[in-house]
């Protein structure tokens, strides 16, 4: 079943085309990594994905179900032309839409006056309006997956990198979303904590939890991704099967940025 789909996306910023005429499928139980130098639109794209950034022209879905629509080569999303992001969030389908994916940052997003357990359990209740002791119950189970069931009343600062960004990611998997978007969830880690979050994502992936991670781990890309793509200056130049678009690109600009990476 496609869980997200999108369509023919373009986005400008000041006239500049960041993202030109892309197209993703990402299917239940799949992971699908993205890669690309600085600067390709990958972080567009996912905060695209994501409500977080509109785009100008394109369609997406979720589940099947048109989020946005482009009929007229203008964006409109759930039928309305909604060009600012804090209208986008006040929507309700949106809202209702938005409980479908989770999100983990580059640099955690964790806010600093609350402790773990407030920032697991905050989106659940003040958002999806769950019951705060269901939430509560969810919460520590997903710290304790994370191994944190030690911090929960720590602050974020109390924590090592490595230890925020397994909060960041309790934090998404407490949304019970069907799918998880990463955007360079080990950039700003040094290897040895690079190693331990690629580790509790390749559980995950193990689980069979559909997942979408922008990344510069081609190793990590290759063997836990099943499918991944390459983007160039806002287009998608290649896209195949992890293994073999890592150890054997087609074209030649995939190779030169691979290549790098030797
Ligand atoms: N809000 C914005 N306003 C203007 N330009 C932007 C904005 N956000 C991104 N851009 C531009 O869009 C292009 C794509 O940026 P983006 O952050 O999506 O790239 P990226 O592939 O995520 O790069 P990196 O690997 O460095 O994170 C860049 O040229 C960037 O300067
Ligand atoms: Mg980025």
């Amino acid at each position: 079943m496609s869980l997200f789909e999108i369509k023919n996306c373009k986005k400008n910023f000041n006239g500049i085309k960041v993202l030109d005429d892309i197209n993703i499928k990402v299917n239940e139980g799949e992971v699908v990594a993205i890669i690309g130098s600085s600067g390709s639109g990958k972080t567009t794209l996912l905060r695209i994905c994501t409500f977080l950034e509109y785009m100008d022209c394109g369609e997406m879905s979720y589940l099947n179900e048109k989020i946005v629509t482009s009929e007229d080569g203008i964006a409109r999303y759930i039928g309305q032309k909604e060009l600012s992001i804090d209208a986008l969030n006040k929507n309700k389908e949106l809202v209702r839409i938005k409980s479908y994916f989770g999100l983990v940052f580059q640099n955690f997003n964790l806010f600093p006056h609350w402790t773990v357990l407030k920032n697991v359990m905050d989106a659940p209740i003040s958002v999806q309006k769950k019951d705060i002791n269901e939430v509560k119950e969810k919460a520590i189970y997903y710290l304790k997956k994370m191994g944190l069931e030690h911090k929960t009343n720590s602050y974020p600062c109390e924590l090592s990198g490595g230890q925020q960004q397994r909060v960041a990611i309790a934090r998404a998997l407490c949304l019970e979303p069907k799918i998880i978007y990463f955007d360079e969830p080990t950039s700003a880690l040094d290897p040895e904590l690079t190693s331990e979050i690629l580790k509790v994502i390749k559980e995950l992936a193990s689980e069979k939890r559909t997942m979408v991670i922008v990344t510069h781990e081609m190793n990590f890309a290759r063997d836990v991704a099943d499918r991944v793509v390459f983007m160039d200056n806002g287009v998608v130049v290649e896209e195949g099967k992890a293994y073999d678009l890592i150890t054997n690109p087609q074209k030649e600009r995939t190779k030169r940025f691979l290549q790098k990476y030797d």
